[in-house]
């Protein structure tokens, strides 16, 4: 079987990473760490887009070369995802030279094709969103708005690529894909955005003017657009044209293509994937079945409002990594939002995950149940031959779970495979207040119903910690080893079976996995 084939969008390095960049690597981790306990093999690459107008700028304010600005900024995404557990397979910076020779090689290809010709064009032009504006982006008093920051009239020369030629085609082909855009009521919006006329894409962006590019290999004269060189990513690490652009060490695209996933934001589905990306692949002669999927999520708001450095309502995901452990993060990015909507990203309620979920509910469960084993039987289970309805109803509600949580994990709703799996912590933690295993311990005659009661409890919290592997990787692991039992390499969901600890299993040494944080800090 194919590999799961799993990218991102690749974030700019004209600032630091936010909460809404890190939403949206953990998101794809996740999934990847699911498809590959589910029993796939999976790639995942992700990376930085690095040239253009905006990191020009901000180098030159700085001082620095482009290319020492954006290795900077390029850290501090890295140092990001290694803390929070974001593990690609592969890393898509575009100053790398093989994405550059493959860019340069599409251009040569669409160029010879006849698909790119040059003319003039006078315009408005906003430098900050590095694109020409038309009347449409007027508010009502006929100016442009402060989004655009500054405007200037210019008179340009430039590359453009027969985009319109392509429309009538991608109209058809999202109409009888359904699947293309998820979530589906996302594909009715990019088809109203593609009535009306359609127009060519303006591909590149004279010297003078922008120096920080890939440059057009037939016209000197220009570099690239940056969102052409930034899509170009999810095929040129993926191995495209790798031979005849001499590039190595990167996968077999013939393996690898389609992506089964690109994880984006809406506000990059039109018109660049949608619009751009889709076509620019169909005029290098993809096929309708070698289109990728697009995974389109949504906002983390501020008190409704959009983050912004000019609000100083940025949420920086290091400090909050820091305060509330990377899988502390991780939990609350993949429970309080569902995947296609938007959230608001709340203090109240990260510190309410963590303190009530996390420490009071599964790490408090994890705990009690593995002290109480010590305590009364030095760590060591024993299933026995004791059973009850109690026990059955835990046992239910364990293999009840699986299903629900794949089917929601697989279907993008990671909020919903976390509740499924939560359902097991919920009915484990009513298990202990009812049959009391403090109270059993009392009691000589009861000692076979102690045994079964330590021992479901913590066969119970090894599906859990398997469960919830893919939202809090180092977690659960460490959940693992208090239990004592090690996840196989080659475990996959289908082998999670009542039955993994085995009579006299020794159980490790707790801990607690979540300490509880003063509300203070
Ligand atoms: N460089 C382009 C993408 C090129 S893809 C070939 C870009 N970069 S970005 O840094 O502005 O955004 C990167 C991703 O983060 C986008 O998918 C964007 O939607 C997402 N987010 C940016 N702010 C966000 C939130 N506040 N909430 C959730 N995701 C957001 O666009």
């Amino acid at each position: 079987m194919k590999p799961y084939f799993i990218t991102t969008a690749i974030d700019y390095t004209n600032g630091r990473p936010h909460i809404g960049h890190a939403y949206e690597k953990v998101l794809a981790d996740v999934m990847a760490r699911f498809q590959r306990l589910n029993g796939r093999e999976v790639y995942f690459l992700t990376g930085v887009d690095q040239h253009g107008q905006k990191v020009q700028k901000s180098a030159e304010k700085e001082g620095l070369t482009p290319q020492q600005f954006v290795e900077g900024v390029t850290g501090h995404f890295t140092a990001l995802w290694e803390k929070l557990g974001v593990r690609y397979d592969g890393w898509a910076a575009t100053v790398d030279e093989r994405h550059k020779r493959v860019v340069q090689a599409i251009l040569q290809k669409l160029h010879d094709a006849g698909q790119l010709y040059k003319k003039s064009h006078t315009g408005f032009y906003s430098v900050r969103q590095e694109q020409f504006l038309t009347d449409k982006e007027r508010g009502p008093d006929g100016s442009f708005g402060e989004e655009w920051g500054e405007v200037v009239e210019l008179r340009e020369e430039n590359w453009y690529f027969k985009l319109s030629e392509h429309v009538e085609w991608l109209k058809g082909f999202i109409r009888s894909h359904p699947d293309f855009i998820f979530p589906a009521n996302r594909a009715k919006d990019v088809l109203n955005a593609l009535e009306g006329e359609p127009q060519d894409l303006c591909i590149s962006r004279p010297v003078e003017r922008l120096s920080w590019g890939i440059p057009l290999p037939f016209d000197e004269k220009f570099v690239n657009y940056v969102w052409f060189d930034a899509l170009t990513n999810y095929i040129s690490f993926a191995g495209y044209l790798a031979e005849e652009c001499g590039n190595e060490g990167l996968p077999d695209f013939s393996k690898l293509w389609p992506a089964e996933a690109q994880v984006i934001g809406k506000d990059i589905l039109f018109p660049p994937h949608a619009l751009y990306w889709t076509t620019m692949l169909r005029a290098l002669g993809f096929t309708d079945g070698q289109m990728p999927r697009l995974i389109v999520h949504g906002w983390w708001n501020i008190k409704g409002a959009k983050m912004s450095k000019s609000l100083g309502n940025v949420i920086d995901p290091d400090h909050l990594a820091g305060v509330f452990t990377p899988d502390g993060l991780r939990y609350y990015l993949m429970r309080d939002i569902a995947t296609g909507q938007d959230a608001d990203f709340s203090e109240e309620r990260i510190i309410m995950s963590y303190n009530k979920e996390l420490a009071g509910g599964l790490g408090n469960l994890l705990n009690r149940s593995l002290n109480m084993a010590h305590k009364y039987r030095a760590g060591k289970l024993a299933p026995g031959g004791y059973d009850d309805a109690e026990n059955q109803a835990l046992r239910q509600t364990v293999a009840g779970a699986l299903p629900a949580y794949s089917s929601a994990m697989d279907g993008w709703a990671i909020h919903d495979g976390i509740a499924a799996a939560w359902k097991i912590v919920t009915h484990a933690n009513a298990y202990v207040d009812s049959t009391k295993p403090f109270s059993l311990a009392k009691d000589p005659a009861q000692a076979a119903r102690l045994d079964s009661v330590l021992y479901h409890l913590a066969e119970a919290l090894t599906h859990v910690s398997v469960l919830l592997d893919p939202v809090m990787p180092a977690a659960m692991q460490a959940a693992r080893a208090q239990i004592g039992w090690a996840m196989p390499q080659s475990f996959e969901l289908g082998d999670l079976k009542w039955g993994l600890l085995q009579e006299g299993h020794q159980l490790g040494t707790p801990a607690p996995l979540f300490p509880r944080l003063e509300t203070a800090q």
